[in-house]
């Protein structure tokens, strides 16, 4: 391993780790009896850079090849107030096996006990024994199960009438505060930056809906992502099961002429009995992983690839 360095990634390697996040997750799916996960071109990964480098600048690690000077590996990690969110790790093809993915892990272990943040948090792909073994093996336990469901939305919407659904309005920043108590609340995660950032949307790519009860209470939130890259529903947070089919209906109105997918967890079966009515298919299978102090769920809590959520 030692003609491998990690550094800090820098503006200088945003082309470079998208090529090489292109690369890895779609040839370790199509080695492994599967289509491309990312189907327009390696440019729009840059996406992860752009996204991360907003929210949390110089907190993402590159592993460099020496002799050559290449990118071999490359893991993008968020620290919160009271977590760190790991995503999107990849390593070069060229270099799997080799130790490197073990070495950018260890390196966001060190960085989330230094700063004394006590969980760190992941969402992996539970049909990726290389996934499941490298975090696993390094003190990480799968706590939920998910099936990422894809819902195809016509140009006119779905409109799908389901209770509560009148509760569900577009999130303004007023509502961030509330945003924040309910996530702690029913997942023990707090990101304001996260919610803030959605909500202002400078890059022209996220919608946020809220869900709130008669009473005025914010009891359900959903964010959604549309860019080439990536077309998703999530991270949601609900109360209950009926709050979250609400957010789901609503936000997928958002995304006519286009089939987002969104994780559901599969323990949830009112939840994955509507998606199958609404014509969804199963497509993956992830595991919320996490290292650290874990509080069990209190309601429904979606998790995403972008922003990572776990
Ligand atoms: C998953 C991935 C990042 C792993 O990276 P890697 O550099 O090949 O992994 P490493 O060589 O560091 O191995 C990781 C650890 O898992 C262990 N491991 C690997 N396969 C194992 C198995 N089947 N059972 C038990 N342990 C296993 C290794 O021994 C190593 O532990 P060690 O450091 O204690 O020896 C790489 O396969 C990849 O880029 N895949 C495509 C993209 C991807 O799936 N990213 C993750 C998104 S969720």
């Amino acid at each position: 391993m030692s003609e491998f360095h990690l550094r800090t990634m820098t503006d200088d390697d945003r082309a470079e780790v998208g090529e090489l996040i292109y690369a890895s997750l779609n040839v370790w799916h199509m080695t492994h009896g599967r289509g491309p996960i990312f189907t327009a071109g390696p440019q729009s990964c840059e996406v992860f850079y752009d996204v991360y480098n907003d929210l949390t600048p110089g907190k993402n690690v590159v592993a460099v090849n020496e002799p050559t000077g290449r990118l071999a590996g490359s893991c993008y990690f968020h620290p919160r107030p009271n977590h760190v969110s790991l995503g999107i790790m990849a390593v070069h093809p060229n270099y799997w096996g080799k130790g490197i993915g073990g070495r950018l892990l260890q390196h966001i272990i060190d960085f989330a006990n230094g700063a004394g943040l006590p969980t760190i948090r992941l969402t992996q792909s539970a049909i990726s024994v290389d996934s499941y073994s490298l975090y696993n093996r390094y003190g990480f336990i799968p706590r939920v199960a998910f099936q990422d469901m894809l819902v195809t939305v016509p140009e006119g919407g779905l409109n799908l009438a389901v209770p509560l659904r009148d509760h569900v309005r577009d999130a303004v920043p007023g509502d961030v505060e509330d945003m924040v108590d309910l996530e702690l609340d029913v997942s023990g995660l707090s990101r304001q930056l996260d919610w803030d950032y959605c909500i202002a949307n400078e890059r022209g790519m996220w919608h946020v809906s809220v869900l709130e009860s008669p009473q005025g209470e914010i009891d359900g939130l959903i964010v959604s992502v549309r860019h080439p890259a990536i077309t998703m529903l999530g991270p949601a947070v609900a109360r209950t099961e009926e709050q979250m089919i609400a957010l789901f209906a609503a936000e997928l109105d958002h995304h006519p002429g286009s089939t987002p997918v969104f994780l559901v967890p599969s323990e949830r079966d009112t939840i994955v009995r509507q998606v199958y009515e609404w014509g969804g298919k199963n497509c993956e299978l992830h595991f919320y992983q996490s290292r650290g102090e874990f509080q069990p769920f209190q309601g429904v809590s979606i998790p995403s690839f972008l922003p990572e959520t776990g």
